[in-house]
C-alpha cells in the first residue's frame, strides 16, 4: 500500500497529531519510494502483519457479515474476537465460535474467540480492573470499550507489538482488507514506541437504506468539532486538526495501550484521545505522562473503500454522541465555555441533562500471557484454535 507521508503536524505537549493523510494505492510492496509517499517492503509488511492482533468486537452482529470480516483480514495477523452475543434463547455465539473454529481449519490461521461474559475472565480481571465487573451479576460489563478493553489484554498476551480494531459490521470485506494494510503501513512510518493509526472513513453510507455514500459521520464530524473547539480555546490557536474522534477503526502501539485508560462502552475511541491529551499535554508539567521523554505520534489516514454498516437507529447516534461528549466534558480539556457549547448541543437533540462522565479503567498491570493462558486452560466457554 501507498500512503502519502503526513507532513504538517500540530504539537499539543508531547502529543504529535498528524493532519489527516491519504491511501494514495491500495496495494504495493518493495516498490521504489518516491517523495513523499510510504510503503512498505514485503519483508517489513510481513514482519508487521505478524506483530499485530486484530481484535473484532462483536454483540449479535448477522454473523455472514462477520464472516466476510474474518476473511478480509491478513492470514498473518492472530485474530481475537471478543463477543458480547447472546448464548440464549438464540445461540449466536456458537455460530461465532463454528465460524472461528471453520477459517482456522481451512487456513490454518490462529483465532482467539473469548466471551466477554466468560465467568473466567471476571474471576481473573477484577481485582486487576477496579469497575470492570458488574458486582451484582458477577461478570464484566457490557460495552464495545469493555470488549477491546479484554481483546488488547489478549493481544498482548500473544505477545504481539500491535493491536488493530475492526468492527464486526463491516459489510465490506474489502474495506477491511484496506483497514489492516493502513495499520501495517501507518504504523510502521512513526519511529515512536507510542503511536496510534485513527481511521476516517472516506465514504460511509448504511446498509439496508438507500444507498447513498456520505463524506462526514453523523457522530464524528459533531465530536471532532467539539474537540477542535476545546483544543482551540486551551491554546489560543484555531485548530481542525482532529477528524477521528469516534474512529472505530484503529490501531496502536501495545506500548502506547499500556499507558492508556479505556472508557466504558461508546466513550471509548474519543477518551484515548482525551486521556492522551490529558496527561501529555495538559498535565504533562504534573509527571502525568508516561511516554516522555518519547512523543505519542497520533496518524490519521482516510480510506478509500466506502464503509458500509448496520444502520442501529437515531436512538444509537444519540448513545454515541452523549458518551463521547460526556469524555470531553468531564475531562481538563474542557473549560466552562466547551461545557456550555456541548450542553447547547445536546439540548438542540432534545438531550435535556448534562452527559455523564463516563466510567474508565485503567489498563492492569499484569502478566498479560498468563491471563490468556488461564482462559484458554480453564473457561469452557472462550476458545482459541491453531495457538
Ligand atoms: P458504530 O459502528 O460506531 O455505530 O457502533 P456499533 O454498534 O456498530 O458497534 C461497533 C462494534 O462493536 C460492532 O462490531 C458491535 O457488534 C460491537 N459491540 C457493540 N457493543 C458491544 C459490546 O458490548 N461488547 C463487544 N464485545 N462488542 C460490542
Ligand atoms: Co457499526
Amino acid at each position: 500500500m501507498l500512503i502519502r507521508s503526513p507532513l504538517k503536524f500540530e504539537s499539543y505537549g508531547a502529543v504529535k497529531i498528524y493532519d489527516i493523510t491519504r491511501v494514495v494505492c491500495l496495494y504495493g510492496v518493495d516498490f521504489e519510494r518516491k517523495h513523499g509517499v510510504f510503503n512498505l517492503t514485503s519483508e517489513d509488511l510481513l514482519k508487521t502483519a505478524e506483530s499485530t492482533s486484530i481484535v473484532i468486537p462483536v454483540k449479535n452482529e448477522d454473523p455472514l457479515v462477520l464472516e466476510g470480516v474474518l476473511r478480509a483480514i491478513p492470514l498473518h495477523s492472530p485474530v481475537i474476537i471478543i463477543s458480547n452475543s447472546s448464548q440464549s434463547p438464540l445461540d449466536i455465539y456458537s455460530s461465532e465460535i463454528d465460524l472461528a473454529k471453520n477459517i482456522h481449519q481451512l487456513s490454518g490461521r490462529p483465532v482467539v474467540v473469548i466471551h466477554q461474559k466468560d465467568p473466567v475472565v471476571s474471576e481473573l480481571l477484577k481485582d486487576g480492573v477496579p469497575g470492570l465487573v458488574d458486582e451484582s451479576e458477577g461478570v464484566v460489563r457490557d460495552g464495545k470499550g469493555e470488549g477491546l478493553l479484554l481483546g488488547t489484554l489478549a493481544a498482548e498476551g500473544l505477545n504481539s507489538k500491535y493491536v488493530g480494531y475492526i468492527d464486526a459490521d463491516n459489510f465490506i470485506p474489502g474495506a477491511v482488507l484496506e483497514y489492516a494494510l493502513v495499520y501495517y503501513t501507518a504504523l510502521s512510518m512513526s519511529k515512536s514506541p507510542y503511536k496510534m493509526v485513527r481511521i476516517s472513513w472516506g465514504f460511509k453510507g448504511w446498509y439496508g437504506s438507500d444507498l447513498f455514500l456520505r463524506r462526514w459521520g453523523r457522530v464524528s464530524g459533531v465530536v471532532s468539532n467539539v474537540f477542535n473547539y476545546a483544543l482551540s480555546r486551551g491554546r489560543r490557536f484555531e485548530t481542525d486538526i482532529i477528524k477521528t474522534s469516534n474512529s472505530g477503526e484503529h490501531a496502536m502501539s501495545i506500548e502506547l495501550a499500556k499507558i492508556l485508560n479505556f472508557a466504558s462502552r461508546y466513550a471509548v475511541e474519543t477518551h484515548e484521545l482525551v486521556h492522551i491529551l490529558d496527561t501529555c499535554y495538559v498535565r504533562m508539567k504534573e509527571n502525568a505522562c508516561r511516554a516522555l521523554p518519547n512523543n505519542i505520534d497520533v496518524i490519521q489516514v482516510e480510506s478509500r473503500n466506502p464503509h458500509l454498516h448496520v444502520e442501529k437507529g437515531e436512538v444509537h447516534i444519540l448513545e454515541m454522541l452523549v458518551e463521547s461528549l460526556g469524555s470531553i466534558y468531564h475531562s481538563s480539556m474542557a473549560d466552562q465555555e466547551v461545557r456550555a457549547s456541548i450542553l447547547k448541543l445536546l439540548r438542540e437533540l432534545s438531550y435535556e441533562e448534562e452527559p455523564v462522565k463516563p466510567r474508565v479503567y485503567g489498563y492492569p498491570n499484569m502478566n498479560a500471557k498468563k491471563f490468556l493462558n488461564d482462559i484458554l486452560s480453564r473457561s469452557e466457554v472462550s476458545v482459541a484454535y491453531g495457538l
